[in-house]
């Protein structure tokens, strides 16, 4: 029980550590809620022109994720196999919820691309590189951010289900995620419909 708590307060706590407002202020580059989407990701601290933040964001909001699944693996290195996928997806689970909710931003937070990438990297490999070459031919095809995470997002239980035969706990932490992706990028959705959605590094105005 303590294991639990454990994995599950530090998973919610290092989520809701968000790189990108953290990043641009210290770089003293003002703060990502401010530009663009409004969003605290990478792909909006990218719309600051700062490449170099927009990388540290995404590491950082995805090393978090993958650093809570790691804690995860450590502290049930003795407990059965079953035990353990769960304890890895709740730590998963938990660092993705501390992203979306976090607590040190009143609980406004992102959306949780980078944040699933990491954990599923970390906690299932084959899964997160699938997803993750998914996210970069989207990316390269149609040069939509939100676009590619949505695809990586829908197409991420199916490789666990079916292409990786995962475990019970890593194909409901992929449905877990990727619903709560679909459920973040709802205005994303409509400016995707309607042809609005500012692409990737695009001189094109953003739709707002
Ligand atoms: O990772 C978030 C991305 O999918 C969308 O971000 O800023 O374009 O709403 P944004």
């Amino acid at each position: 029980t303590l294991i639990i708590a454990a994995v599950m307060v530090g998973g919610y706590l290092l989520g809701s550590t968000p790189f990108g407002v953290i990043s641009m202020r210290l770089a003293g580059a003002g703060d990502p809620r401010n530009i663009g989407s409004g969003n605290i990701g990478a792909t909006n601290v990218l719309r600051s022109g700062r490449k170099d933040l927009a990388l540290l964001t995404l590491l950082g909001d995805g090393g978090k994720g993958a650093l809570a699944v790691l804690g995860a693996v450590l502290l049930t290195r003795n407990a059965p196999e079953a035990t353990r996928h769960m304890m890895v997806a709740l730590a998963a689970g938990s660092a993705f919820l501390g992203h979306l909710f976090p607590v040190f931003l009143r609980f406004r937070g992102g959306k949780g691309v980078s944040t699933f990438f990491g954990t599923l990297l970390a906690a299932a490999f084959p899964v997160g590189a699938a997803a993750a070459a998914t996210w970069l031919v989207m990316a390269l095809l149609f040069r939509i951010s939100s676009l590619a995470a949505l695809t990586a997002a829908a197409l991420a239980p199916l490789f666990a289900l079916l292409a990786f035969h995962s475990p019970h706990a890593i194909v409901l932490l992929t449905l877990f995620m990727g619903a709560l992706i679909f459920v973040r990028h709802q205005d994303n959705v409509r400016r995707i419909v309607k042809g609005e959605e500012p692409r990737i590094g695009g001189g094109r105005k953003p739709a707002e």
